[in-house]
């Protein structure tokens, strides 16, 4: 038996034996990212049955680490990637079914796609979530929000496969440890299914707040390649303003830039790698701590290693 580090390329290929998806070696995860910078994966599962899911748990857990990629629209990747196996939902996961006042939706769904069908089916209540590009299971793992609703407010119950061991199980909301921008799941469990319950609403209202929520985003926040907001409110305050106040906007290192728009968005430029983005990260929060004493906490999740050897969190 070999127990020194396992060849991912070997891995690879053990794991394409299982699995109807595709594993990709080496590939870029920059196109799985809405900042689109960083390196790439050892491996890459784009899963297409929840089999696959517990094929990857039992080939690859324990011998390489996993992480699961959603849209990317919250996640900055190493320049050097990440040493292990990225997981991320393909088409098989896009399905959805509006019943009643219930949409059941799977993991890998435009969260805004899905918000897109609320005014036909005269259904309110996720008009927020039509400005918020994630994947319905990445916005159910970090109970992703606008405007003072978040997804604790309309889910019902969330299905999970744990990637270290396999095993499914299916949460009731209540169980999810909802807070602002969290919730229990681990890092490894993947939403691969989940239930929102809407109320009746008109067709012609829904659609117009929709459109309003889309319109305010336009004006309040940047265009360009970012990550949403780089840092979690704190309580009672707002890292928009605080950044702001401590005057980071505009700030530059390499290709990014701390927003004119918006201080909490750091943008991408054409060029910018993810060093960059995160020296920028860390430049900005320390401003805020010299200048106002406010410790920010960051939204965006880490994958692979920045400078401290700092990995996945
Ligand atoms: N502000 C400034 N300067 C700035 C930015 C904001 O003074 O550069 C002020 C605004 O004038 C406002 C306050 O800060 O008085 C709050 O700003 P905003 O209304 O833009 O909301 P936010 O708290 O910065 C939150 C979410 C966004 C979400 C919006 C709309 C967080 C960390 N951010 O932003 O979510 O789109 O509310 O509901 O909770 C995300 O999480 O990635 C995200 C984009």
């Amino acid at each position: 038996m070999n127990h020194g580090a396992p060849d991912p390329r070997s891995l690879g290929a053990e794991l394409s034996g299982h699995v109807k998806g595709q594993v990709l070696i080496s590939a870029s995860l920059a196109p799985y990212t809405t900042f689109r910078v960083g390196g790439p994966a050892d491996l890459l599962l784009v899963a297409e049955s929840e089999e696959d899911l517990i094929a990857a748990a039992k080939v690859v857990a324990g011998r390489l680490p996993v992480a699961i990629v959603g849209r990317g629209s919250n996640l900055l990747v190493a320049d050097d990637g990440f040493r292990g196996l990225a997981v991320t939902l393909g088409r098989f996961f896009r399905a959805h079914r509006i019943d009643g006042e219930t949409i059941r939706s799977g993991g890998a769904v435009y969260l805004p796609a899905l918000a897109r069908l609320t005014p036909r089916a005269g259904l309110t209540g996720f008009e927020f979530a039509a400005e918020i590009p994630a994947t319905f299971g990445g916005a159910v793992r970090m109970n992703a929000g606008a405007h003072g609703r978040s997804m604790s407010d309309v889910l019902q119950w969330a299905r999970v496969i744990d990637l270290a061991n396999g095993a499914a199980r299916r949460l009731h909301v209540a169980d999810l440890g909802y807070r602002y921008r969290h919730s229990v799941l681990a890092p490894q469990e993947i939403v691969v299914e989940g239930e929102i319950r809407l109320e009746r609403g008109s067709p012609e209202a829904v659609a117009s707040e929709i459109a309003t929520h889309l319109r305010w985003r336009r004006e309040n926040q940047p265009p360009g390649r970012s990550a949403g907001s780089v840092f979690k409110n704190p309580p009672g305050d707002s890292a928009g303003r605080l950044l702001d106040a401590a005057g980071v906007k505009g700030l530059r290192i390499g290709g990014a830039h701390v927003s004119d728009v918006h201080a909490n968005f750091i943008v991408a430029d054409k060029g910018a790698t993810a060093s960059d983005v995160w020296r920028l990260m860390e430049q900005a929060a320390t401003v805020v701590r010299d200048r106002l004493g406010v410790s920010l906490e960051r939204e965006v999740r880490l994958l692979g290693s920045f400078q401290e050897n700092s990995t996945s969190t």
